[in-house]
This record gives structure tokens, sequence and C-alpha cells, in this order.
């Protein structure tokens, strides 16, 4: 595709507007749904809706083997009646698309008027403190693939989006921050659940297999606290075009930090085989598990999400 950045937006966005309802136009906030968190679709009205898949709008990625990317849905948050828009489901990097493509949806938000971005994702855990089901605000971020070179910015620079050499030291926006923290607390779930709220680094690592050990030990070292395969190349983007940014990781496994048991154990000392293999399952990151976390929790990202955005909505 030899076509600039921006005239991809621009093409998309005229797309866009023919097929929404004018009604649903020019929403303020917008939210992208991680893994397992779709339900946040459910704080917008029934009615009116407008569902664009991804695969209609000119210039995004086209989807993989794997079916649906996902969609754009246009509607009324349910706490106030205000346009939003939602991304349910996103295109990951492991995909094979473009570290620039992927973040072509966050551009095309720009444009249809969003000030404001929250990006929810599911996410590994690296603190030791952070238990299954916890929620993280993220205050930063470590882009690996990006210290090395493999950046969405990476390129002529769009110009009309933000400038060549964005700041990122403070990507995260504190008020934003400070005034989940305070829903959390209203909500009073400290004393109903277990589940926490942290705040916290997240590292973002191309995937799709999940991290070894010792990777999981070099991460933490460098100071994250969850790894995940989504977000930072979206935060990025918006912040190069000054949207402001929450992000919010549903943690759904432990990543393994110790190191596996060694084969010159088994041999030498006669550990049994079998409770050491016990324990490497034990270890193991699957995706059915991050998805049954996220089904687990959703209600509470939900209700934590909707306060937000309608507190964002009525400043
Ligand atoms: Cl442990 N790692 C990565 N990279 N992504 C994840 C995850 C782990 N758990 C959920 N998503």
């Amino acid at each position: 595709d030899n076509t600039t950045l921006s005239q991809q937006a621009a093409e998309a966005l005229t797309y866009l507007q023919k097929k929404v309802p004018a009604e649903l136009h020019e929403p303020v906030v917008g939210i992208t749904c991680g893994s397992g968190l779709s339900g946040l679709a459910e704080s917008v009205l029934p009615e009116p809706r407008c569902e664009i898949p991804y695969t209609d709008i000119p210039h995004f990625p086209p989807s993989t083997v794997h079916g649906h990317a996902g969609k754009f849905l246009f509607g009324l948050l349910e706490l106030n009646k205000k346009p939003i828009v939602l991304m349910v489901g996103r295109v990951h990097y492991y995909e094979g698309h473009s570290i620039q493509s992927i973040t072509i949806p966050v551009r095309l938000m720009k444009r249809l008027g969003v000030e404001t971005i929250i990006v929810t994702n599911a996410a590994g855990s690296l603190n030791p403190d952070y238990s299954v089901g916890d929620l993280v605000i993220l205050n930063d971020h470590i882009n690996l693939a990006g210290l090395a070179g493999i950046h969405p910015l990476r390129g002529p620079n769009a110009d009309d989006f933000g400038t060549r050499f964005p700041a990122l030291s403070d990507a995260y926006d504190l008020d934003l921050r400070r005034r989940a923290h305070q829903l959390w607390k209203s909500l009073g779930r400290g004393t109903k659940s277990t589940r926490r709220l942290h705040e916290g680094v997240y590292a973002f690592v191309g995937g799709p297999s999940y991290e070894t050990r010792a990777e999981c030990r070099i991460l933490r070292s460098f100071g994250a606290d969850v790894v995940g395969m989504s977000t930072v190349p979206e935060i990025i983007v918006a912040r190069h075009c000054n949207i402001r940014v929450f992000a919010l990781s549903l943690v759904t496994n432990n990543a393994v930090l110790e190191a596996g048991p060694r084969g010159d154990d088994i041999a030498i000392q006669g550990s049994s085989a079998q409770d050491l293999y016990k324990a490497i399952e034990k270890g193991k990151a699957n995706h059915e598990e991050v998805l049954a976390a996220g089904q687990n929790a959703a209600a509470d990202v939900q209700q934590l999400v909707g306060l937000l955005v309608r507190d964002i909505l009525s400043t």
C-alpha cells in the first residue's frame, strides 16, 4: 500500500461516515476491548447501534485464518446516552501485519474526534504480589520491540497527526489513573471481593508464544509488572496524536519466574520425575485460562470502565 497513513485514515473515515448514522457520530471516547473483555460492549445501549466489521474498512489489516478480527461498535453509553466507539477485538502484531498497520484503527479514532482512549487487555503477571483476576492500571510500559526498531511511528512522520519525536515519559494520564482508583474505592471492591486494583508497568512482547521462564525473569528485572502482546503500539500512536490514554490489564495468569526443574537433579538426586513433570504443567500458560479469567472479571471491568467513561464525558 503506497498511500500515506494520513490518506489511509482519511479514506477509512469517509467510509465510516457513510455507514454510521449521524446520531452516533463524533464519539469523544474510544474503548478497545481486550481478550475475553468484549462484554464491555454491554455498556452501550442496545439501540441505536452500528457495527462495522474491520474487514469492510478500507486499509484495515485483513483478518487472518482465525477469522474475525473484530468490529467497530458505535453506540450511546448507557449511563448518559453520549456517543462512544468501541473496538470489539483487535488486530495483533503476531498475526503478521506490520506494526504500522495494526495501529491504523487508532488514527481513525483520532479522525472520528476521539479525545480519550481506554485500552484493555489480558496480561500475564510478573509481580509476585498480583493474583489472577486482579486489575492493573498501567502507568508506564516497556516497548522491547520498539527499542530495537520495530516501532509504529517508524517511517515518514505523519505531520498532521503529531511530531517526529514524541515524548512518552508520561503517556498514561495521571488524572485518569487517579479517578479510576477513586471510582474503584467508591465501589467498595476492597471488602466485597478479593479482586484488587494495582498500578504497574506493562512489557510489550511480539508473541505469539508465551515467555520462557528465563525471559520472564528478564522482564521482571527490567521493572515490568505485567506482560502481554498488545496495547503498547496503540498507546504510542495515540500519544503521538495527543489522544489521552487510560490502559487497564486484567491479570489472567501468573508468568513463571522460577527456573524449572533440572535434568541433573533427576539424574543425581533421584527426585521423582512425576512430581517434576507436574510442576512443569502447573507453570504453563494457556489461552483457555486467559479467556476464563476474562469472563470472571468482565462484570467488574465493565463497571469500572463504564463509570470512568461517564466521568470523562461529564467533565
Ligand atoms: Cl504470560 N504472556 C504474554 N505475552 N501475553 C499474555 C500472557 C502472558 N498472559 C496473557 N496474555
